[in-house]
């Protein structure tokens, strides 16, 4: 195992209701004005927005508010954000929806209080100090709510890129399974795949002995295999709502990823399709994992047999780990069909005729080397056959 430092100092409340703390929670971590940040109108039409109005409104903290935040954020609304916090002289951003309500928050938080461009950070300048960060998290997916990471997209050029930074690490996170009930299948699917792909991504790694965090990511990645389909049957099953929402926060706020090289290949070849096409990002990775795994998994064969053995139930094979890594993969696949993802480029409203270009910004956007540096080394011409993969 490696040697790594650990540091998630986020506040989670977690169950039935909770929304209604979020005043107390916003004065206990410093906040005297807040802004309400929301996305394209669900947290209106449940009713969330009001409580969350009025359990500030009950702890004496000023707030105004900016919504119209679209899946697959975007710069525009972030600088339309930092200059009304600025002018509000506002202490606090309180995000209310998902992992692109948050990330929009994360970077607006960050942006009021340095006086570049915000985009700097996206470029890989890391984030060290924001206005503080509250989260009352309305889907189970990106894992935003824990994570010290924001991915925004750059409406200049259409491209989409992380930030990250201990700055932005939630001061509170307010999980109710509950606010979970109103997701329709395909986006609780989404979610789902995004959940799956955040464990995949630190499998697949190239340290060796980190059998506490395999077996970690194998028992979340099992939970979200019995627990997921139950949530798309029954969306008001708030148990399975309860344990794939837990997952979500464990699956990425890294602590199945400590001391390990890990991959996030498949991460970024998804931005490529989510900038490009809009697409969900769960159902970006449903069709790019396979895909992925489909091309690369020589690099360590055994490595993604054990997935295929421990999380799919295939049967060992130490004679031809080859076929039992191939045949987990096909579970993947199977899986993702199941609960209704896509698993084509096509499906995604992909063409053929973009892949030079999905590939060529992949690899040398925004001052890239020419490769991808994860599990395994890719070049230009590796990743537009994992697209040519998908189709
Ligand atoms: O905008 P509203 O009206 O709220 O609708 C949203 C949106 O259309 C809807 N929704 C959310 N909660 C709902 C609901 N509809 C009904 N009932 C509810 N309770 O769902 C749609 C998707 O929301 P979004 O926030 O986009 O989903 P998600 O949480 O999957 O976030 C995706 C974004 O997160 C980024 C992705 O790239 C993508 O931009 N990621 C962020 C990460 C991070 N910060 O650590 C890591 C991830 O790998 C990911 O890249
Ligand atoms: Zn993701």
């Amino acid at each position: 195992m490696d040697n790594f430092t650990f540091y998630s100092p986020t506040y989670f409340v977690f169950g039935k209701e909770e929304e209604n703390q979020a005043g107390k929670l916003v004065r206990r971590f410093g906040g005297s004005k807040v802004l309400i940040h929301y996305g394209g109108g669900s947290v209106v039409r449940s009713g969330l927005l009001d409580r969350v109005r009025k359990s500030l409104e009950e702890a004496g903290i000023a707030s105004v508010e900016l919504g119209g935040v679209r899946p697959n954020p975007r710069s525009g609304l972030v600088y339309q954000g930092i200059e009304l916090c600025r002018k509000e002289k506002v202490d606090f951003v309180l995000a209310v929806g998902g992992g692109s309500v948050i990330d929009s928050a994360k970077a607006i938080a960050a942006g009021t209080i340095y006086e570049g461009d915000f985009w700097d950070f996206y470029m890989g300048k890391t984030i060290e100090k924001a206005l503080p960060i509250g989260t009352i998290l309305t889907i189970a997916a990106a894992g935003s709510e824990g994570s010290g990471d924001s991915v925004i997209t750059n409406e200049n050029g259409m491209f989409k890129r992380g930030a990250t930074g201990e700055g932005i690490r939630p001061s509170f996170s307010i999980l109710n399974p509950q606010l979970t009930t109103t997701l329709p299948p395909f986006q609780t699917a989404c979610g789902i795949t995004d959940i799956m792909a955040h464990l995949m991504e630190r499998y697949l790694t190239n340290t060796k002995d980190v059998v506490t965090t395999d077996r970690m990511i194998e028992g979340l990645m099992l939970a979200m295999i019995e627990e997921g389909p139950k949530a798309i049957k029954d969306p008001l099953d708030y148990e399975a709502r309860a344990n794939i929402m837990w997952a979500g926060m464990m699956a990425h706020n890294n602590s199945c990823g400590v001391g390990r090289s890990q991959d996030w290949n498949s991460h970024d070849i998804e931005h490529e399709l989510s900038a490009l096409y809009d697409c969900a990002h769960g159902a970006g990775l449903a069709v790019t994992f396979p895909a992925y795994l489909g091309y690369v998994y020589r690099h360590d064969t055994d490595r993604i047999a054990q997935l295929a053995v421990r999380v799919w139930g295939c049967k060992d094979d130490p004679k031809n780990r080859e076929k039992v890594a191939l045949e987990g993969i096909e579970k993947l696949r199977a899986f993702s069909r199941s609960i209704g993802m896509p698993v084509t480029l096509g499906e995604l409203g992909g063409r053929e005729e973009d892949i030079p270009k999905l590939a060529h910004t992949c690899c040398y956007g925004d001052g890239r080397d020419g490769f991808m540096h994860g599990f395994a080394k890719l070049s230009e011409e590796d990743v537009a056959n994992i697209y040519r993969r998908m189709l």
